[in-house]
């Protein structure tokens, strides 16, 4: 069975939500764990798809000062303070992931508003030696803090769903 792994960052909470449903229909025909991204090493060696989803901030993967941003905003302590996609993936190995691989990222719901984590964590992943299984793909929020737009956990499911049925 295949063995899959989401890695997920969140500040407040949605892209967890999201990174769940993923692996909910991912589960339908793989072996999944859910991993936050500063617990997600190391590797397995067995792994065969990697998905790894985060916010989109500043138009691209956060950094320590956006992230910061958003300690600020937030009225509970957020979940990934730490560190972010961008310095997890910039630990990994070069040439360390054999495995397919698939992005996603949450970013708010506004027509003109261009810049995607996920395309960003693709690049990278494609860098390190990953072989894309999927596009890049985003899911809605409808502000900084969410909630996500009705129907984007449904459609997370079935985009994980579809990563199992390749
Ligand atoms: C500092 C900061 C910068 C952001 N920049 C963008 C952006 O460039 N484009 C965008 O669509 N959303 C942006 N957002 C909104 C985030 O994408 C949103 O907070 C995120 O999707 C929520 O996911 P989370 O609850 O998992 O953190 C930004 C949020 C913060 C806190």
């Amino acid at each position: 069975m295949t063995r899959a792994w989401v890695v997920y960052e969140s500040m407040f909470g949605n892209t967890r939500e999201v990174a769940h449903a993923v692996a909910e229909g991912l589960r339908e025909r793989a072996q999944v764990e859910v991993h936050e991204v500063s617990t997600a090493t190391p590797l397995p060696p067995d792994l065969d798809l990697l998905v790894v989803g985060g916010p989109t901030h500043a138009f691209g993967l956060s950094r320590a000062s956006t992230r910061h941003d958003a300690e600020t905003k937030a009225e509970r302590p957020v979940e990934s303070s730490s560190m972010g996609v961008r310095e997890w993936l910039a630990g990994l190995d070069d040439g360390g992931v054999h495995t397919a691989y698939a992005t996603f990222d949450t970013r708010v719901n506004h027509p003109h508003l261009p810049g995607s984590a996920a395309k960003k964590a693709a690049r990278r992943l494609r860098r390190l030696g990953g072989s894309a299984c999927a596009d890049p793909e985003s899911f809605w929020v409808e502000g900084t803090e969410g909630p996500l737009v009705d129907g984007e956990l449904e459609r997370a499911r079935d985009w994980g769903r579809e990563l199992a049925h390749p």
